[in-house]
């Protein structure tokens, strides 16, 4: 079964024939297919060439979801960046505009990814990245043709985590002649860098937004401490736990706010944890579900696997999620902020991008690690003013801030939680031309 799923591996079809029966046939070609990362372990591509006669003049834009076990192919394709939303509908602000896209879900076992076997799971983020590593030698070598064209790796959440990762591995596998391609640089959206820092602000940013009174500020703040305590002591599995449990103390005295984007409450999305049920059962159900929303998992499990004709038939999309989730959990609150001062060090261009009105990675917290690189860049960066953006839909509208320095960038996004593309669509393809300097 595997085997049969990966053996070419590689399709190329012109969509044009591929989008009978999908209501609007795309202009643009695509391709996808899996590969064989590890024993027992398939990992699922989706690669969008960029809308335009002459895709090689536009650069290449790896996305990587967050979770672990959010799918690029599913979410980030359909309800963020690709060229369709879920309703198979043309997305005005789709990225293939402006590049070409490539979505890989990741970790084994997301999306149509999918193990054979538990022990294939990954379970830290260098795992991950070798993973990854395999797959883009393998893509480079199998696409010669994209091996020229600037390569750039777009993240949200814990896939930037994973994407700073990647980029260093891949940063010493290009130097050392490994992969073949013309890497560039890295953006971080909403990215669980230094997670304990996302914790720590929490009380105060909800407090600051009319979110926490007085007690409920004490409360977060003393869930918050429990977390840095684990933390500190280094037992990750506990602190993973704790973060849970600080996140019901949130619920409990906000009467609910959404995770992803304070200003929004979904009332049908409340959570009461249940007795005796596991944190991670209710992680996965708090975090991994709603990026599996069911017209989504219909879609991807319906037309779109008949469509892509190489699932094999015992894969379902999203089927492995949790297990993703709860064998990366000693991982999850390990910070990577070593990870990008190398990528600064070793010349990689790296932005960091943040919603507004995003909780769970809130800019409070993007603005504290940041403060503590040892990049001897970060005086002159912090010295700088910020420069407003135009709002690309209300020109008179500020629809961001972004500072740049050398190598380094941070976008301030407003009016934008989480997923900062579908909440700001054209401000998020503004940045994306900005960051890959096509604007
Ligand atoms: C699918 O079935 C094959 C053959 O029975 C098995 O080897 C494989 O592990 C199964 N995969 C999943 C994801 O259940
Ligand atoms: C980083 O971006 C700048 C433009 O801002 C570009 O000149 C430079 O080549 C990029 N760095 C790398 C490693 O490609």
């Amino acid at each position: 079964m595997a085997r049969l799923a990966s053996a070419p591996g590689w399709l190329f079809v012109l969509s044009a024939v591929l989008h009978r029966g999908l209501s609007s046939p795309l202009a643009s070609k695509e391709a996808w297919g899996y590969v064989d990362v590890r024993a027992g372990a398939h990992m699922f591509w989706w690669l969008y060439y960029a809308d335009s006669p002459s895709y090689q003049d536009l650069p290449l834009v790896l996305w990587l979801q967050g979770g672990p076990g959010g799918s690029g192919t599913g979410f980030g394709n359909f309800e963020e960046i690709g060229p369709l939303d879920r309703d198979l509908q043309p997305r005005k602000t789709s990225w293939v505009q402006a590049a070409s896209v490539l979505f890989v879900d990741n970790p084994v076992g997301t999306g149509f990814s999918y193990t054979d076997s538990p022990d294939a799971y990954a379970t830290d983020v260098a795992t991950v990245a070798s993973d990854m590593l395999v797959l883009l030698e393998n893509f480079f070598t199998q696409r010669p043709e994209f091996q020229s064209i600037p390569f750039h790796i777009f993240s949200e959440s814990y896939g930037g985590k994973m994407a700073a990762a990647i980029s260093l591995e891949l940063t010493k596998a290009v130097a050392q002649g490994k992969v073949k391609c013309r890497f560039v640089g890295v953006a971080l959206g909403d990215s669980w860098i230094s997670p304990l820092d996302s914790v720590m602000t929490w009380g105060p940013y909800l407090y600051t937004t009319s979110l926490l009174d007085d007690y409920g500020l004490a409360d977060v703040n003393n869930a918050a401490q429990a977390v840095k305590q684990a933390v500190d002591q280094q037992q990750f599995a506990k602190a993973t736990e704790l973060w849970s449990v600080a996140e019901t103390v949130i619920e409990q005295n906000t009467n609910g706010v959404n995770f992803y984007n304070i200003l929004t409450q979904d009332p049908d999305e409340k959570l009461t944890s249940s007795a005796g049920e596991s944190y991670i059962s209710l992680q996965v159900r708090r975090h991994l579900h709603r990026l599996h929303g069911r017209s989504l998992s219909e879609l991807m499990n319906g037309p779109i696997r008949k469509k892509l004709g190489i699932i094999p038939q015992n894969v379902t999309w999203g089927g492995q999620a949790e297990y993703v989730f709860s064998y990366m959990a000693g991982d999850f609150m390990k910070p990577v902020v070593d990870i990008v001062d190398q990528l600064l060090t070793a010349g990689v261009n790296v932005t960091v991008y943040n919603g507004q009105l995003d909780l769970i990675v809130d800019t409070m917290g993007q603005e504290l690690w940041v403060k503590r690189l040892k990049w001897d860049g970060l005086s002159a960066f912090n010295q700088l003013k910020w420069t407003p953006v135009d709002d690309p839909v209300s020109r008179s509208i500020t629809g961001a801030f972004y500072k740049t320095y050398k190598n380094f960038a941070f976008y301030w996004i407003l009016k934008a939680g989480h997923m900062i593309p579908s909440d700001q669509g054209p401000m998020a393809l503004q940045m994306l031309k900005m960051i890959i300097q096509q604007d």
